[in-house]
């Protein structure tokens, strides 16, 4: 019934009844659950609940922060016909017994709007706690802008899933969507482009249309302030990502300065990979640390993305900047294992100058206080041994990545395209389906997706931090259509991420009939636009 199924659950005869007269009681800790409890069952029962006049009392709803009774983010939660008690090793803990709770209700305890009913919580005591300490969403808001009134909805269905990393793609060839200060031109230039194609890339481009109609957007430091404290109440950090040195049009396009040079730069209209990267002389190195300097002002996330993916090394090839850094750093004759035997790997010259730029990156990071993320092609400059030892991998083009970045001894996020890219196809079907990037992805293999992989020793495991799922947006241009690529595969996704990889997971066929169907009831309440079910 509870979606991501607790660790341990058993259902107990009998049942609480709330009424407007139940009492809701909290510690100072438990304050931001008690509110999110007030708002998500308001609407629908019309009950406002305060505290009990006689403080011993032990009836109505507790929620109570016990550090020695639970770990991080976990907690117990009890029902019995006499009352309600949540207890949670943190704040964010009492705050998923909160979300456990509304779940033991009927479905349309999730509606806006006022239902006339009794409100019975079966009796059962929950003891549940979370696999994995990073659960989280990348949502491309760069290639579609999405308005923050769609960030902050899902924020509430990312809480409402127990997932607690909100990883947003702010910066791509087609766009840029933060406002940063000291450079205007970004946001003015960089946040627009003219047009975009119709269709999908992968065709001729001599046949390529567009669509004539401008698009973008871009968040104010205002907005981001919103985002950031709205996701904070909900225990969700808003990792955001810059991504450098590839993928940076829209920023060329404003300031042609940041670029190498051989070709005009505008805002892409299609999707694919430039070969257009910014160039890495001194000054626009110190354009990258004023950027990340605005983003750790407005983001208080330990972890900053830097990107890292898909940056072509044509250009540098070709500049003389490049290659005259590349000779400084003494980068030609470089190896991976140290040797001088440049045939010792396959790294390129111009592999080894982006690992330099990761470790620029990850230094001035390190230097505030936070930690580099970056995709797994920062490896790319020979490994895990030549990135500073608090960068963090996330695994994207397959588990590789992270299995050599764990052994390595790094931190991992697994995020590989093969199991958690929800731009990927829901059916094999694809007429039947939106246009979509490509791949298949159904939701029986996300269900059964694992982040530890098996050839991980003990050691090696415990760098995995969890795992990712990522919606791109290329072909996902409405909130509508991002909600139908995301749910039901991200519900799939928080199971993934909760439970206890140590056992033995349901059938797939179990877990859509006994909880998915349920919380899909939910998800209508919430007016959110799923995929139906095959
Ligand atoms: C990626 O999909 N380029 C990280």
């Amino acid at each position: 019934m509870i979606l991501p199924q607790p660790q341990h659950l058993e259902r107990r005869d009998g049942a609480y009844t709330l009424t407007n007269a139940t009492t809701l009681r909290a510690d100072d800790a438990s304050g931001p659950a008690a509110d999110a409890l007030r708002r998500a069952l308001g609407p629908a029962t019309g009950f406002t609940w305060g505290p009990p006049s006689d403080p011993a009392s032990a009836a109505g709803i507790t929620l109570t922060v016990d550090a020695a009774r639970h770990g991080p983010e976990a907690y117990s939660l009890t029902v019995t016909s006499d009352g309600i008690e949540i207890i949670g090793g943190d704040a964010a803990g009492v705050f998923y017994g909160v979300q456990s709770l509304r779940q033991l209700l009927p479905a349309d305890a999730f509606s806006s709007s006022r239902v006339d009913r009794t409100w019975e919580v079966p009796a059962v005591s929950i003891t549940d706690r979370p696999r994995f300490g990073w659960r989280g969403t990348m949502l491309d808001v760069a290639r579609h802008f999405m308005p923050k009134a769609f960030v902050l909805e899902l924020i509430d269905l990312l809480a409402l899933h127990k997932l607690n990393v909100l990883h947003l793609h702010l910066t791509e060839d087609q766009g840029w969507r933060l406002a940063v200060e000291k450079y205007p031109r970004l946001t003015e230039v960089g946040a627009w482009r003219p047009e975009t194609l119709v269709g999908h890339a992968h065709r001729p481009e001599s046949e390529y249309t567009f669509d004539g109609t401008p698009h973008g957007g871009f968040y104010t430091a205002e907005d981001v302030r919103e985002i950031v404290a709205y996701a904070a109440e909900r225990f969700i950090t808003v990792v955001p990502e810059i991504d450098m040195p590839g993928h940076m049009l829209a920023a060329i396009a404003a300031y042609p300065e940041l670029g190498n040079g051989f070709k005009p730069a505008e805002v892409w209209k299609r999707w694919g990979i430039s070969e257009q990267v910014i160039n890495l002389e001194d000054s626009t190195l110190d354009f990258c640390r004023d950027v990340l300097a605005e983003v750790l002002r407005l983001f208080p996330s330990p972890y900053v993305h830097c990107g890292g993916d898909e940056c072509p090394k044509t250009e540098w090839k070709a500049s003389e900047s490049a290659q005259r850094r590349i000779a400084e750093l003494g980068l030609a004759d470089d190896s991976a294992d140290g040797s001088g035997d440049p045939g010792g790997d396959t790294r390129s010259p111009e592999d080894a100058l982006q690992a330099w730029f990761t470790g620029q990156m990850a230094d001035y990071l390190a230097a505030q206080g936070r930690r580099f993320v970056g995709w797994d092609e920062v490896l790319e400059g020979g490994g895990p041994a030549r990135l500073p030892d608090d960068v963090v991998v996330m695994s994207w083009r397959s588990e590789a990545g992270g299995i050599e970045a764990a052994r390595g001894g790094l931190d991992v996020v697994m995020a590989p395209c093969q199991y958690v890219y929800f731009d990927y196809y829901q059916s094999e079907d694809h007429d039947s389906e939106p246009l979509a990037i490509g791949g298949h992805l159904p939701l029986a293999k996300v269900y059964a997706y694992r982040p530890i992989p098996g050839e991980l020793d003990a050691e090696a495991a415990a760098h995995v931090l969890g795992a990712q799922a990522q919606l791109w947006t290329e072909y996902v241009p409405t909130t509508e259509h991002a909600e139908y690529m995301l749910f039901p595969r991200l519900c799939a996704f928080a199971e993934a991420v909760w439970r206890d990889g140590s056992g033995e997971i349901d059938e797939y066929d179990v877990f859509v009939a006994e909880r998915l169907r349920p919380h899909l009831e939910r998800l209508d309440a919430l007016g959110v636009n799923y995929r139906a079910l095959d």
